[in-house]
């Protein structure tokens, strides 16, 4: 299959190659794709996944199309596989998609245009993966000696999941943090205030309530007090550490308000460089390389 649906099976090199085109569209880099078209295909809520995938497509000249699934025929039992193909014969050039499901694509054998994973599951997002790696790599220069920590609610984060394999191998450490609840197998377990000494890089996760079994049972102002970023541990981070975070926030839950827009935080770039990484893979599909 076309496209980006995980990076577990695109080698470092690639990787590398796609965070420098990323970083030449940062700095002006001009390509258009005249007369192309996209959809955005999501099952579950987005804002800056879906918009900045959108973004990324008015930026390189493709005409964008979102899918309205209330409106659509999924509701008559129409399955993934025959809405996509259903686009791919309308005539667009390309699909993103989000999916509950994990590895969703396995589904989509046989469609022949680029499908971009906009985030399955509790498994991976890859987009969101290189924007963290080209924020880290715009601070620091280099990923090999990084040590990360993934902070908060671990088991259901795609986001955990997608970051940690590629970082590890990349050469960064990975560590996992947060309630014992939350916990699985992504990283070596270190106490948040360890965190905040040792790591460059503080990856907050959202507490993902709307995946959730059983309720927390923990209050938000303790959750934040044990498990979360406050301005005192910000006081006490790595020097030169940053604060990512994929948003949304709890704001006061997993990140207090004035962390959020701190010195230390990068989560409002990180966005900024979804868009540019969105271009990168794009064009690489309708290129060839992808
Ligand atoms: C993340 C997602 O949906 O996986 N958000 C995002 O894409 N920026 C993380 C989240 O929802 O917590």
């Amino acid at each position: 299959m076309k496209g980006l649906l995980t990076l577990k099976t695109i080698p470092k090199d690639m990787i590398n190659e796609i965070i420098s085109l990323a970083l030449d569209f940062k700095n002006g880099l001009k390509v258009t794709f005249p007369g192309k078209k996209m959809v955005t295909l999501f099952y579950e809520n987005s804002t800056r996944t879906q918009y900045s995938f959108q973004m990324a497509m008015l930026n390189l000249g493709i005409t964008p199309m979102s899918f309205n699934l209330a409106g659509s025929s999924v509701y008559k039992g129409e399955t993934l596989y025959d809405t996509v193909r259903t686009f791919e014969a309308l005539g667009v050039d390309g699909v993103v998609i989000r999916h509950t499901q994990d590895v969703y694509y396995k589904d989509l054998e046989g469609v022949g245009i680029p499908i971009f994973n906009g985030g399955d599951g509790t498994s991976d997002h890859p987009t969101q993966t290189l924007l963290d790696l080209m924020t880290i790599y715009e601070e620091f220069g280099r990923y090999e000696g990084l040590k990360v920590a993934m902070v908060g609610d671990i088991s259901h984060s795609r986001v955990a999941h997608g970051n940690a394999e590629v970082m590890k191998r990349l050469g960064m450490k990975v560590y996992v943090s947060g309630p014992e609840q939350f916990k699985d197998t992504t990283g070596e377990y270190i106490e948040i205030d360890e965190a905040v000494r040792e790591c460059d890089v503080i990856n907050l996760l959202r507490v993902q309530f709307e995946r959730h079994q059983e309720a927390m049972n923990i209050t938000k102002e303790e959750y934040l007090e044990k498990y979360g970023m406050t301005p005192e541990r910000v006081s006490r981070m790595k020097k030169g550490g940053i604060i990512m975070h994929p948003a949304p926030v709890n704001r006061g839950i997993e990140i207090h308000n004035d962390v959020v827009e701190c010195e230390r935080s990068r989560i409002y770039k990180q966005m900024t460089n979804g868009v540019f990484v969105r271009m990168a893979v794009i064009t690489m599909a309708l290129t060839g390389k992808l």
